[in-house]
């Protein structure tokens, strides 16, 4: 067992003085398919080796008793009193709520029947674009469903999670994070069609590369403002493309040239948005056919073009990002970078060749820390399972 879940559960015993059961719930990276989960789009998301261990058992009573590891900090709550609260109490609070809410088959006051003890922490930082905060949710509510037998499926479990987040942060997420977090498998790769909500896997084989991510170190604060109003552009954009043309889904479109006519009615930035859906669906639906046939290289273009597209059109990206995408670009070892996840910091993500790749990242890092004063760190991933109980 590592140090950290050694960690979480030696707290859980000090602080309850009962044994729990442990549960891990990992982050993800996704290699393409950005911003287009809630577009109707495909994304090619894995669960990787790092994220958060949730140490839980029942308490017998109307009380929730939570404690933050890696924040320091503790909240005990009657069941009865569940409201938003602000930070990481929000995403557990969050959770729990969806399960008390008469949404769900179990019906109106029939959430939970009884109290539970928490101890959780990790080693996904907040903030890098790994989706912590789906890591958060998914290990709780994986948590919740076994010790108290609410029979949820995994699918149901990414959608609880998904609704959490939307009615207690307010970000209005797409499915992506959620999904790889129960459906991640070791090795593989999730390719989700997120109009239908299925997926299917397939192995990941990177022979002579490696997948390496680069944290920024900044996230900007404007990340989930924009990320929601992102989200109510492309819905503008949709709209008229319902009125004028009955297309219902940005998925039902073959190439961005159809939306040059509505340029105008939809005005610059909500075209610009759309362009970039619209390129990023067809992209990924070639990039998909590229990594199962094994073609890294032209694969790894699609990667580039897809930052450029954030960078540019989508505007999610920013100056640190853009600045690691480039080193990479100048670099011939790096076959395929850029920025990933919801944007505005965070990681990039990059498919170096395995011997150019210190020198790499040597160089990268180095020019970033001279140009922005911030030391990047450095990020390497496997991909493992998704959220499962860990015997202790
Ligand atoms: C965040 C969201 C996801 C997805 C990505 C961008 O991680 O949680 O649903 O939209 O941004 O692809």
């Amino acid at each position: 067992m590592n140090a950290i879940a050694k960690k979480v559960i030696d707290i859980f015993k000090t602080d309850f003085s009962s044994i729990p059961q442990l549960y891990f719930s990992p982050g993800r990276i996704n290699f393409i398919g950005e911003h287009i989960d809630y577009n109707d789009g495909f994304v090619m998301p894995a669960a990787i080796n790092k994220g958060i261990y949730y140490a839980m058992a029942l308490n017998n009573t109307d009380e929730i008793n939570f404690n933050s590891v890696d924040f320091n900090e503790k909240l005990s709550i009657k069941i009865s009193d569940i409201k938003k609260m602000t930070g990481w109490k929000n995403y557990v609070l969050g959770v729990v709520n969806e399960f008390q809410s008469p949404f769900y088959p179990w019906g109106e006051g029939k959430g939970l029947s009884e109290g539970f003890d928490c101890v959780f922490g990790g080693n996904i930082a907040d903030g890098a674009g790994i989706s912590s905060s789906a890591a958060v949710e998914g290990g709780l509510a994986f948590g919740i469903n076994e010790l108290l037998n609410f029979g949820l499926n995994r699918k149901e479990l990414a959608l609880l999670c998904q609704r959490a987040e939307h009615n207690f942060p307010g970000v209005m997420c797409g499915i992506m994070d959620q999904y790889a977090n129960m459906f991640g498998k070791k090795d593989n790769v999730i390719l989700l069609d997120c109009r239908s909500v299925e997926h299917e896997y397939f192995p990941l084989k990177l022979e002579g590369y490696e997948i390496v991510l680069i944290n920024t170190k900044v996230h900007h604060s404007l990340a989930s403002s924009e990320y929601n109003v992102r989200r109510k552009q492309c819905k503008q954009g949709l709209e008229v493309l319902k009125n004028e043309k009955g297309i219902n889904s940005f998925r039902d479109i073959k190439t961005s040239d159809e939306l040059m006519p509505f340029k105008e009615q939809m005005g610059n930035k909500v075209y610009d948005r759309c362009k970039y859906v619209v390129e990023e669906i067809l992209r990924t639906q070639q990039a998909s056919q590229l990594l199962q046939k094994n073609n890294l290289s032209e694969f790894g273009k699609l990667m580039f073009d897809t930052h450029e597209g954030l960078s540019k059109l989508y505007e999610v990206s920013c100056k640190e990002l853009d600045f690691l995408v480039e080193k990479a670009r100048e670099n011939k070892d790096v076959i395929g970078s850029r920025m990933m996840g919801g944007g505005f910091g965070g990681c990039t993500i990059n498919i170096i060749k395995k011997e150019g790749k210190e020198d790499f990242l040597t160089d990268a890092t180095a020019a970033y820390q001279k140009k922005f004063k911030i030391e990047a760190e450095v990020i390497g991933v496997q991909i493992g399972d998704g959220t499962n109980e860990i015997s202790i």
